[in-house]
């Protein structure tokens, strides 16, 4: 039995988890401390690093003892620490990453460096024993990303967006609607009441054949829908029908890379899985072609340490370790 200690500060969530499992047996995730910086940024329309990377440092130590004491756990008794070391703000990483280090030195124990996609792309999976082979759709607010899953550490890239990410896409849209930050479940209580079908909005390369997704023509078509209609748009129609579009493209081509792979499971993961006409839309379409859909649950879909944990307890399980001298990489790739 192992037990880890995994850190997440990629962006403006500092989160710390311990989660404890063997080969063979689901995880279990013994803590998870999530302190959202959203409210500190919220003031700014968006992410400001230095203020991210400053209250990463200020909240991470009142975070590591709670996540032990919830956890009942020592820190003598931590068998390996995990940090995010990518993608992500740079000096957002560090905090996160240093930390970890500075445990595992303290302790004797070895340092896992883990990618955040990683960590998304294996959230459905947190109560298995294994990974099993899937198309995994991970929608957040820094990528969009079609894979094919092997298994665990055997990722294919399939297609990803070439310009915004999804998540992007909402947070940008709720800005131009006058919405707070983050857009996406503002968006998503605006689209409630509102019609899906007022605003016929692109659904860009949908039809294309390749598995990329496109999401600035959509977001400009909101732009200048609202400039033509002078502020006069039902605020709830628009909301409603730019969410259809960015769930019919997501659906869309989901649905194609599965065809196209032969495999009957979908994993969803990222924070814009939390958009409930998503995980529906999903559910319908993978039903209706005969295919399985695995969705995180909604504590592990926006950013947590408990996923960079687990993604660490496999490596860990395996036999993996990396250096106290690697480095973070903000733009990290996954494959
Ligand atoms: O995975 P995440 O917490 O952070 C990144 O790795 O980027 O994802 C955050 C993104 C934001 O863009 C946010 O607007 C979006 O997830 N999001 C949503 C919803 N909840 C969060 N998008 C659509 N609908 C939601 N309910
Ligand atoms: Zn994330």
């Amino acid at each position: 039995m192992a037990v880890l200690l995994a850190i997440e500060s990629s962006c403006d969530e500092t989160a710390v988890a311990i989660v404890r499992g063997s080969v063979g047996r689901p995880a279990e995730v013994l803590a998870s401390e999530v302190f959202s910086q959203i409210e500190l940024h919220r003031e700014h329309g968006g992410v400001v690093p230095e203020l991210a990377s400053r209250n990463h440092s200020l909240r991470l130590r009142g975070l590591v003892e709670k996540a032990l004491n919830d956890a009942g756990v020592e820190i003598g008794e931590i068998d390996a620490f995990a940090a995010t070391t990518g993608p992500g703000l740079a000096s957002s990483l560090l905090i996160g990453s240093t930390a970890a280090k500075a445990m595992a030195c303290a302790t004797g124990r070895p340092f896992l460096g883990i990618n955040h996609l990683e960590g998304h792309l294996l959230s459905p999976f947190l109560d298995r024993t294994s990974v099993p082979a899937h198309v995994a759709l991970i929608v957040s607010g820094g990528h969009t990303l079609l894979l094919d899953v092997e298994g665990q550490g055997c990722y294919r890239r399939l297609g990803g967006t070439r310009d915004d990410a999804a998540g992007e896409a909402f947070d940008k849209v709720g800005k131009m609607l006058g919405l707070a930050y983050p857009g996406g479940p503002e968006i998503e209580m605006a689209a409630r009441t509102g019609n899906p079908e007022a605003y016929p909005f692109p659904r860009s390369m949908l039809h294309d054949a390749h598995l990329d997704f496109s999401f600035s023509g959509l977001k400009t078509a909101v732009l200048y829908t609202l400039q033509r209609e002078g502020g006069l748009g039902d605020i709830h129609d628009l909301a409603a029908s730019f969410q259809q579009a960015v769930i019919d493209i997501l659906v869309g081509k989901t649905l194609r890379a599965a065809r196209l792979t032969g495999r009957s499971l979908v994993g969803l993961s990222g924070g814009v899985s939390m958009n409930r006409a998503l995980r529906e839309a999903l559910r319908e379409a993978c039903a209706k072609a005969g295919y399985d859909l695995v969705t995180a649950v909604s504590d592990f879909c926006t950013d947590n340490a408990a996923m960079i944990g687990f993604a660490a307890l496999l490596r860990h399980l395996a036999g993996g370790e990396s250096s106290l001298d690697d480095d973070i990489h903000p733009n990290l790739p996954l494959v």
